[in-house]
């Protein structure tokens, strides 16, 4: 693929908050809690990255430009990238590797259970983001790749289940993650009184 200042751009933003998390790690920024506040850090970032790469889709069909499509990939990785940190963080900074603890965390608390489920979901579709796994798969691959909806709503559900007072702001996901699975499923028929879809390079569209 040809990587412009564009690509190098989009990038350097799926990076930027990493690089603010292990500045503040490094300057003493992450507060009383820092565990807490990296958990909620890799947290936000995973959904902001993957409602951003579900709106890829609505948005390439409503302008008719592919270069929305071109960054799919890539935030969608940054996405699984920041839950990996997530999961870590309480796996091994929370749960110290104590498994019992763990798998009854899992097992026990209800948040836990969809935001693991929601994480194993993940793997598969990581793994054959490549385009060989693509072209292998074939129209498999973009009906594994629906699943990307569930994760979306377990995920959601998990952030809804474990803020105990003001849900304000899962809402607010919530409603967006909303908006953009009625778009995936309406834009295909608004789309066809629009001019013709630029052809596509990568095959790959969900
Ligand atoms: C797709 C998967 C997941 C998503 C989208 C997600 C998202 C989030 C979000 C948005 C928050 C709250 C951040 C905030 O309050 O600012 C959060 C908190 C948290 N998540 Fe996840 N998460 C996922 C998977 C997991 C997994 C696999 C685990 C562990 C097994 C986990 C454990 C936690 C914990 C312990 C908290 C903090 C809870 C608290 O402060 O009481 N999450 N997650």
């Amino acid at each position: 693929m040809m990587r412009d200042r564009l690509w190098y751009g989009v990038f350097l933003c799926g990076l930027a908050p990493f690089l603010w998390l292990v500045l503040l790690a490094v300057t003493d920024g992450l507060g009383a809690n820092p565990i807490e506040r990296i958990t909620h850090f890799t947290g936000d970032w995973q959904l902001n990255l993957l409602l951003t790469a579900l709106a890829l889709s609505p948005l390439r069909r409503l302008t008719r430009k592919n270069i929305f499509i071109r960054f799919r990939r890539m935030l969608g990785l940054f996405a699984f990238f920041y839950v990996c940190l997530h999961f870590s963080t309480w796996l091994v900074l929370d749960q110290f590797f104590d498994w019992n603890d763990i798998v009854r965390d899992i097992v026990k608390r209800p948040f836990i259970t969809v935001g693991f489920i929601a994480f194993l979901l993940l793997i598969p579709m990581a793994v054959t983001s490549t385009r060989k796994m693509v072209q292998r798969l074939g129209p498999n691959w973009r009906k594994l790749h629906s699943c990307v909806y569930v994760i979306g709503t377990l995920g959601i559900i998990h952030y809804l289940w474990l803020v105990k007072a003001d849900k304000l702001v899962p809402i607010i996901y919530g409603s967006i993650f909303i908006l953009l699975l009625v778009l995936r499923l309406q834009v295909p028929q608004w789309a066809k009184n629009l001019p013709a879809l630029q052809p596509q390079r990568t095959g790959a569209q969900p």
